[in-house]
Parts: structure tokens; sequence; C-alpha cells
């Protein structure tokens, strides 16, 4: 059964090689910079700094990844930011995902938010912001599947129309 963990070495060699397929879709953390690419406990620690608050770039706001694994397998990661900024208002909302391109169109998108749901109910979130670019179906399906009412289409301050929608979550939440 899928999980999820904290980041760790255990899963860093499957985790580099999803990598390469993200960075080829120009999907990028602020962590994969060449030289923490190369420094697996580097990386490891910049996003323990990241979900601590700590060395933040001005105006980021802590957040904290986790990896979707199974059996020893990075499956997919998801970042939930702690709170919104004005940029994660308009576009970035809460929480941010992607599956690794093999392990697509099985269901794990939609598992991956579930999972972050119950993480960002023992934060403390009572409510968040998913969003989506609209021509992304797979991710509308999985905000929906996971209770997201739309409050609305709007184009993003970076010129992307964006699906904004909102998830409220209950005490029940489970893992
Ligand atoms: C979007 C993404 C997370 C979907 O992950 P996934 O593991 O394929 O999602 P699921 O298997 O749970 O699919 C959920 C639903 O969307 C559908 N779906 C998934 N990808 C799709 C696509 N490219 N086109 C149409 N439908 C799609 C699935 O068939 C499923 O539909 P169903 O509920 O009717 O059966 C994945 O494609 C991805 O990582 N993309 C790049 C990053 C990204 O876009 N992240 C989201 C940013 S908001």
């Amino acid at each position: 059964m899928a999980r999820l963990v904290t980041p760790s070495k255990r899963y860093w060699n499957s985790y580099r090689r999803a990598l390469a397929g993200f960075h080829a879709e120009k999907r990028f953390l602020r962590q994969d910079t060449p030289r923490l690419l190369k420094d697996p406990a580097g990386y490891l620690r910049a996003l323990r700094d990241e979900a601590r608050g700590v060395h933040l770039p001005p105006g980021w706001v802590p957040a904290t990844t986790y990896w979707l694994v199974e059996e020893g397998t990075f499956i997919g990661r998801v970042t939930i930011r702690h709170r919104l900024n004005a940029y994660l208002r308009d576009e970035g909302g809460h929480i941010g995902y992607a599956v690794r391109a093999s392990k697509r169109r099985k269901g794990y998108g939609t598992q991956l938010l579930r999972r972050a749901l119950a993480k960002a109910a023992a934060m403390g979130l009572k409510r968040v912001l998913v969003t989506c670019d609209d021509t992304n179906v797979g991710s509308r399906k999985i905000i929906e599947a996971n209770g997201g009412v739309l409050e609305n289409r709007k184009r993003a301050a970076s010129g992307v129309l964006k699906r904004r929608y909102w998830i409220r979550i209950h005490a029940k939440t489970r893992k």
C-alpha cells in the first residue's frame, strides 16, 4: 500500500529518477539547484528547513513536503504550505502535488491529495485552497474527488487561467 513519508535518503535514487522526468516537464522545486541535487543530505535538509520556516526567501511561507512511496519506490510528492501569501491566494494554493509519469492514471494522484488533507488537518488547517490550470483535467478530477468546491475560474497574475477550489477539512479526515 502506498503511504506518505517524510523525504529521506532511502528513496533518494528513486526520487532522483522521477525528478529528471519532472524537470523534463519544466517542473522545478526551489531546492532543485545543481548544488543541492549533487548533495542529497543538503537537499533533504533544505526541505526540512522549508517546513520549519528556516532560510526562507523573502515573502515565502513555511511548507512541508511529503513523498508518496510504495515498496521502496517514489511515486509522487506533495507540498503543503502552512498559510497563504498573495501569490498562493491568487494562484498556487495551499497544496501542490505531482505524480511521476510512469505512475499516472492509476489513482495515485487522488490518493496523494486525500492523504495530504489528513496531514493538513493534523497541522491545524481547517480549509485549504487547491488550484489547477483550467486545462488540467486530471488535477481537476483529483480536487473534485476530494471535496473541492469551485470558488472561481480566474486569470492569475502570471496570465494562466486557474480553477480555484476550497476544500473544507473535516475532523474525521483519515490518512
Ligand atoms: C495531474 C496528476 C497529479 C494526476 O495524477 P494521477 O495519478 O494520474 O491521477 P489519478 O490517477 O488519481 O486520476 C484522477 C482522475 O483524472 C483522470 N486523469 C488523470 N490524468 C488525466 C489526463 N492527463 N487527462 C484526462 N484525465 C486524466 C483519471 O483518469 C482519473 O479519472 P477518474 O477519476 O474519472 O477515473 C499528474 O498527471 C501529474 O503529476 N501531472 C503533472 C503535475 C501536475 O499537473 N500537478 C497538479 C498541479 S495543480
